[in-house]
């Protein structure tokens, strides 16, 4: 290839002098812990506040991963021995080890031609011991929020949406993470936006945001900058405060996010639209095209044989990130040994040998999704860079046409 492209690391690709600023005015003040310091702290509470707006929630609490973040909602709602979550095959390892950390079982769920959870499959995977739904937004692109809200609803079960991957994505004109009861994003370098490290959680319910911060920190929440000891709300915290360094960045990056995402729709949208007149694969089936946030692109073949010599081909030209999607690591489930093999947390052999998990017993090993398995095998997954320049898009696009033509027709 040319010129080299911009990373596959969105946030990074925008980040200017306002992040540096940012960064430099807390150590200016020595002010580099969030509820209080030699001088008051305000990036981390500006962040919450801009959350708040920007994803349209009344509650908004920073914390120091997406992983944390998940770990701290899981906790907050009460996941834990005896109880199921549902999660989908196409996933992060984090949204399966947040479950298992909190003593409860993992109960796998198919995708469908979306690449997200089917909630056909959803509703056949409920039990009475299912307490929590974790819809994850896969590969920059909403869930059907409708489909899997009907589900939850109509079984009384709460939703945690797990946007990690599709931060700024909407659908039918809502932003993912405010359809459930809680929704979390994260701020790793990966992602739409970042601080390299961080995470979001947003809620409308006053209840669970209190049980939010007090489960993300000390057990108790804080107010007004010191542990609340004496209020109703008391258990155990995690420490997983946002400290301001991450929070100045992620302040000024959340603020960047529709130019982020903008950019990288429109590269994505024009990259396809040129390849559509090619033949011998498909698309990725969008759930809502307008809140897509664009940085993967997927493409389904007929045989599994052309989407591994594609991913050989793209790689071989020089894309980088591209990945035959049966083997993208620990977003797969059947690649978590730890899934398949079932370790435990410590030598008492939890939470699979607890006694109040005795009648959740499932396998994790490949074929226990064989609907999601036919579609990773036979798919591609390529990143989609945050800053392509046009020259750089008519490069994808004859790369990934030409690899096509080779693999497919030839
Ligand atoms: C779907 C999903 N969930 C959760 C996480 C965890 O986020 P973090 O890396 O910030 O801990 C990630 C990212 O790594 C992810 O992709």
């Amino acid at each position: 290839m040319g010129k080299k492209w911009p990373s596959g690391f969105p946030g990074i690709n925008w980040l200017s002098r306002q992040e540096e600023e940012a960064v430099t005015d807390v150590v200016r003040k020595g002010a580099l812990f969030r509820y209080y310091g030699p001088q008051s702290p305000t990036h981390v509470n500006q962040l919450e506040e801009y959350a708040c707006t920007f994803y349209g929630v009344r509650h908004a609490l920073a914390v120091n991963s997406g992983t944390g973040a998940l770990f701290t909602a899981m906790s907050a709602l009460g996941i834990g021995p005896g109880t199921e979550v549902i999660i989908p095959a196409f996933m992060w390892v984090a949204t399966v080890t947040a479950v298992i950390q909190n003593n409860a079982i993992p109960v796998l769920c198919e995708v469908d031609d979306s690449f997200n959870m089917d909630a056909g499959d959803l509703e056949k995977n409920i039990t009475e011991r299912t307490k929590l739904i974790a819809a994850v937004h896969m590969a920059g692109t909403p869930c059907d929020m409708d489909a899997i809200m009907r589900v939850a609803e109509r079984y009384n079960i709460p939703v945690l949406e797990d946007c990690a991957q599709c931060n700024g994505g909407s659908f039918k004109g809502r932003k993912v993470g405010t359809f459930g009861k809680v929704g979390m994003y994260s701020l790793q370098i990966n992602k739409n936006v970042t601080a390299g490290e961080g995470g979001l959680l947003v809620t409308d319910d006053e209840r669970l945001y209190t049980r939010l911060v007090a489960a993300h920190d000390l057990g108790v929440p804080w107010k007004q900058g010191l542990p609340d000891e004496t209020g109703e709300v008391y258990f155990w915290g995690q420490g997983r405060r946002m400290g301001e360094l991450a929070g100045a960045v992620a302040n000024v990056q959340l603020h960047k996010l529709p130019q982020v995402v903008a950019h990288m729709k429109a590269s994505k949208q024009h990259i396809k639209d040129k390849l559509a007149k090619n033949k011998g694969f498909s698309f990725r089936r969008l759930n809502d095209p307008d809140g897509d946030t664009g940085p993967f692109l997927i493409l389904t073949f007929d045989k599994e044989s052309h989407a591994v010599r594609i991913t050989q081909h793209l790689t071989n030209g020089g894309i980088e990130n591209v990945f035959h999607l049966s083997e993208y690591g620990l977003h797969i489930y059947h690649n978590i040994r730890s899934l398949v093999e079932k370790v435990s947390l410590s030598p008492a052999g939890n939470p699979w040998s607890l006694s109040q998990n005795a009648d959740s017993v499932f396998e994790y090993g490949k074929g226990a999704c064989p609907t999601s398995d036919d579609l990773f095998e036979r798919s591609v997954i390529i990143t989609i860079p945050s800053r392509l320049t046009t020259e750089q898009e008519r490069q994808m696009i004859q790369a990934i046409g030409d690899a096509v033509v080779d693999t497919v027709t030839n």
